[in-house]
């Protein structure tokens, strides 16, 4: 990397250079910047061959995942396990409802460069383009309808836990207690606009903790789940079905 201010170098050059790392078939034609992700670098490939859906290439964050081995592994176990799933279900499409890992020529689930940054890619899936938030009722419904389908899926999960690649990321009792010093400390003197929003966890937080606490030791399962549910982390096709 040059040590200039601009947040990553000329891009489209290292992210076609690292794309043939990858075993994927065909003959990229551009690499774009894509989509609205706040972690990754993600990239579009598109394809000299007509009819094909291209890729999408990401540029992974190593700052906020130290354990790529790990994350990839997770990616790996979720979506060949929904794979599975979706095989057995009439009527759904496992190809464009689950993502599909494109390996690296190597075998491994991502990809080194030169300069120690890590790539990942994934088939592209082809959908409708949507903002940050739900445009309907009907959106809104179809993502959530997503999510839990995604719970359901991944409840029989066969083996070890999955690993935990960001240190307690999915801690609700941490999540809380950072937040309530976040609350109390006020450094960016805007928690009295948020009043409202700290009303909801106040009355909420302690409870839900609380209950799933109790709920632990009467026996709740441990299970899989996402904790990004926001709306840009669905797919949405054109008609409007949720993938
Ligand atoms: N396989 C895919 N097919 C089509 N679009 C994708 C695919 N994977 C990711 N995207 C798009 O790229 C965006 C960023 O991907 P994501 O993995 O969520 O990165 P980040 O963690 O940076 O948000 C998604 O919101 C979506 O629009
Ligand atoms: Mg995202």
């Amino acid at each position: 990397m040059t040590g200039k201010k601009s947040k990553s170098p000329p891009a489209d050059e290292h992210a076609l250079d690292a794309f043939a790392g990858f075993a994927a078939d065909g003959r990229p034609t551009a690499v774009e910047r894509y989509g609205a992700g706040h972690i990754h670098d993600t990239f579009r490939v598109r394809l000299r061959e007509k009819g094909q859906p291209g890729y999408i290439l990401q540029r992974i964050n190593g700052r906020i995942f130290a354990d790529i081995p790990g994350m990839m592994a997770n990616i790996v176990r979720v979506t060949e396990h929904l794979r599975r799933r979706l095989a057995a279900i009439p009527g759904a499409d496992p190809a464009r409802e689950v993502l599909t890992v494109v390996p690296a020529r190597d075998g491994a689930p991502f990809l080194r460069d030169g300069s120690g940054e890590h790539w990942r890619c994934f088939v592209f899936i082809g959908h409708r383009e949507l903002g940050a938030r739900p445009g309907t009722p009907a959106q809104a419904r179809e993502a959530g309808r997503l999510y839990g389908r995604f719970l359901a899926l991944l409840a029989d999960l066969p083996g070890p836990p999955l690993r935990e690649t960001i240190p307690r990321f999915h801690d609700l009792a941490r999540r809380l207690d950072d937040y309530r010093e976040a609350l109390e400390h006020d450094r960016a003197a805007r928690s009295s606009g948020a009043a409202a929003e700290a009303g909801f966890v106040a009355e909420r937080g302690q409870a839900l903790l609380a209950t799933l606490r109790d709920a632990r030791r009467r026996g709740l399962p441990l299970r899989v789940t996402h904790n990004d549910t926001k709306f840009n982390n669905v797919l949405i096709d054109s008609r409007g079905h949720g993938l």
